[in-house]
């Protein structure tokens, strides 16, 4: 059964010690500061209960592998299976009857301000506080074909903000075709849901998806979902928040610096206003923070099981011996990337680079291994590139292919469409069709007992 909302799933973690309560103060300048150290030691969920802010705020529910099962409600064995099947089986949203718990209470006018909220300043250079782990609902203007993605919001005053909408990603899109068709833009940030949404925005899908339907596959039961208050999109009714806003499609402002998932600073650069429509909350609402910066944090858990599922189900469509897919949450869950498969011809394990380089995540590393690799083993993929990889015939490198969001290794200063990298592929498969030498292994010593290391 789904989690009907972000309270039971925060139960769930409560009842196995995977969320812990911090009652003492702890300023939103420092709320990071134990972010980061309950993650070093693979720790808990935290629920900050005195910041000085309105209302509690809630991180690091992402920051774990066991967090994400737990929010998948799957172990290692099933959790792939479970995201293939959900994303397989869409099932399209429900409309919630009654009042929403998200509108209990309603913020809107002269009341509304943002800066009673609790809302970290993450890194020490960060140009302000953030809302990071906003949900942004959004919808094509032609289509009406509603999108949910994840944006960060820099928080400028009261009722406004300003943010960064990558124009590759659907929410920059859905801005551009608003300015180009003279209609306003509106959209709606969302906090506080049943976690599978979150992981289900990460998927990447073709524009005219409509996100809720992912998000209903993986639920395997349809989000209930409720017209926002002053702007026209629908919202999950359960949510914790809501903050309702339009888009200023003429003024941009400085946004930034913002310590991003690259590990470096982002620096300070033109962005899009927004002001703030309307606020509205569950009763006791619960805010959520999420910690961004150096590697790996939250953003990238929150990640990686939607962007391996996705790759997979699109590279395996054409190269059907695919076995596994790893993006490393260290290079940000897209830069690196390592594919075991069974190449069935000579040439197939570079056809697989060169589709995985073209693929919407924009890799920078491309490795191709045999099936007999652990994809998620350092030392597997270390002793795979030492001796299968005949360098000067199996590494390519594509120059000339657009840079991945934020790359602090391109020139920054150059605007978005501008920016160009490259990508290096390493077919580190046995060379195919010839003879190689046998794996000196130990065979049978899985199956040897041996008492004495019993326990261990
Ligand atoms: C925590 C988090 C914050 C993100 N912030 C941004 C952002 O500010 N701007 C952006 O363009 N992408 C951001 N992303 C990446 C997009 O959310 C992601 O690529 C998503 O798949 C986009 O979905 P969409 O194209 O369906 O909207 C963020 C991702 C995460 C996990």
């Amino acid at each position: 059964m789904p989690y009907n909302d972000f309270r039971e799933f925060l139960a769930v973690l409560r009842s196995k010690r995977e969320l812990i309560d911090i009652d003492r103060h702890v300023p939103l300048t420092d709320v990071s500061k134990v972010m980061k150290h309950s993650y070093v030691l693979q720790g808990p969920a935290l629920q900050f209960n005195d910041t000085g802010a309105d209302h509690p705020l809630v991180s690091n529910i992402y920051s774990t592998r066991s967090k994400a099962l737990l929010a998948f409600e799957a172990d290692e064995s099933t959790i792939f299976e479970k995201v293939l099947k959900g994303l397989d089986n869409p099932i399209p949203s429900v409309q919630w009857s009654g009042p929403a718990p998200c509108h209990e209470v309603i913020i809107t006018g002269d009341d509304i301000d943002l800066t009673r909220l609790p809302v970290p300043t993450y890194s020490s250079k960060d140009g302000g506080p953030y809302i990071t782990p906003g949900l942004v609902v959004s919808k094509d203007p032609e289509t009406g074909v509603p999108d949910i993605g994840h944006y960060r919001f820099l928080i400028l005053g009261k009722n406004i903000v300003s943010f960064s909408a990558q124009p590759f990603h659907r929410f920059g899109k859905n801005i551009i075709k608003c300015r180009q068709m003279g209609v306003k833009c509106e959209a709606a940030i969302v906090l506080g849901v049943d976690p599978v949404i979150a992981y289900a925005a990460q998927v990447q899908v073709h524009d005219q998806t409509d996100d809720w339907s992912v998000a209903g596959g993986l639920r395997g039961a349809p989000v209930e979902m409720v017209k926002a208050h002053s702007v026209d999109l629908e919202v999950p009714a359960t949510a914790e928040f809501v903050i309702e806003l339009e888009v200023d499609l003429e003024k941009n402002v400085m946004e930034g610096p913002l310590g991003e998932y690259t590990g470096y600073y982002t620096p300070a650069s033109m962005k899009p206003l927004a002001y703030i429509k309307a606020i509205t909350h569950r009763k006791g609402g619960l805010f959520q923070g999420l910690l961004t910066g150096k590697p790996v944090t939250e953003n990238h858990i929150l990640k990686q099981i939607p962007f391996e599922a996705s790759l997979w189900r699109s590279l395996s469509k054409q190269f059907p011996t695919i076995r596994q897919i790893a993006v490393s949450p260290a290079g940000g869950v897209s830069f690196h990337m390592v594919i075991a498969m069974e190449p069935r011809f000579a040439g197939e394990a570079r056809q697989v680079i060169l589709a995985a380089m073209t693929s919407n995540t924009r890799p920078k590393w491309v490795i191709v291994v045999d099936p007999d690799i652990d994809v998620r083993n350092p030392n597997e993929i270390d002793w795979a590139l030492s001796f299968r990889v005949r360098p000067a015939k199996d590494i390519i490198v594509i120059d000339n292919l657009p840079a991945g969001p934020s790359d602090p290794s391109v020139d920054l200063s150059r605007p978005r469409p501008e920016r160009i990298s490259s990508a290096v592929g390493v077919d580190a498969t046995r060379p195919f069709g010839e003879p190689f030498s046998e794996v000196a292994d130990v065979p049978g010593w899985e199956e040897f007992d041996v008492p004495e290391l019993d326990g261990r």
